[in-house]
């Protein structure tokens, strides 16, 4: 009888900055642990030893690495020790969750369609320099669209601009205030980043230009 070879996991690193909750990093790793799953959450990277995703990684188990760029001359070699940190650990996966830094072009030609992003708004509206948290609610709030959503894309050298992966939409209401409508989309959010996640372990993105197919 032939024996099924189990495909080793896809290893991921999830990174992070600001102050943020750390909620997509704690969906990340409760989707991505949860059973035979294809990958696996195997380093935190934290700009910031304050933000929740180190927290919640402790409770977890997974390594952190917290690097300020303080301690760098330049993004260049903040970057590289990052660069260096994933590469020495066969990770195939960068997942940017709350990061709020912008990732020099350098590192981003290593893991070219290798590295990923959560924007809290349906790309290509509502993105670009400036536009994370509540801003984007507010903005989305005062445009008077009706729908927003979140998006799951591959990063590019510019802000939230490379080719996208997943979306998932959801109603502004009337009454919406920017936190009501990010609570919304962060709920999207939540459930998409690990459906993209599991489809790039799968081995079943490909890339054609700025348009991601997802292979059956
Ligand atoms: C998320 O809403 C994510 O979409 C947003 O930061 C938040 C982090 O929350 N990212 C951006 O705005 C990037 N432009 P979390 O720390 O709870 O995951």
């Amino acid at each position: 009888m032939e024996k099924q070879v189990p495909h080793p996991k896809s290893q991921i690193a999830v990174l992070v900055s600001g102050h943020g909750r750390g909620s997509n990093f704690q969906a990340i790793v409760e989707a991505v642990e949860s059973g035979p799953g294809p990958a696996h959450v195997r380093l935190l990277v934290s700009a910031n030893a304050e933000c929740g995703a180190v927290e919640r990684a402790g409770s977890h188990g997974i390594e952190t690495l917290v690097l300020s760029p303080k301690q760098f001359d330049s993004e260049l070699a903040f970057d590289e020790a990052i660069a260096e940190a994933i590469a020495s650990r066969g990770i195939e996966l960068v997942c940017l969750a709350g990061y709020m830094r912008k990732l020099t072009p350098e590192f981003i030609r290593q893991f070219r369609n290798r590295i990923m992003n959560i924007h809290p708004a349906l790309l290509p509206a509502f993105g670009g320099q400036g536009m994370y948290g509540l801003r984007v609610h507010e903005a989305v709030i005062e445009s008077g669209a009706k729908f927003s959503g979140a998006t799951v894309h591959f990063v590019d050298e510019e802000y939230d601009h490379g080719p996208i992966i997943a979306q998932a939409i959801v109603s502004v209401a009337d009454d919406d205030t920017p936190q009501t409508l990010a609570d919304r989309v962060l709920r999207a959010e939540h459930r998409i980043y690990p459906e993209a996640i599991a489809l790039f372990a799968k081995g079943r993105l490909s890339v054609n230009g700025r348009r991601v197919r997802v292979n059956p």
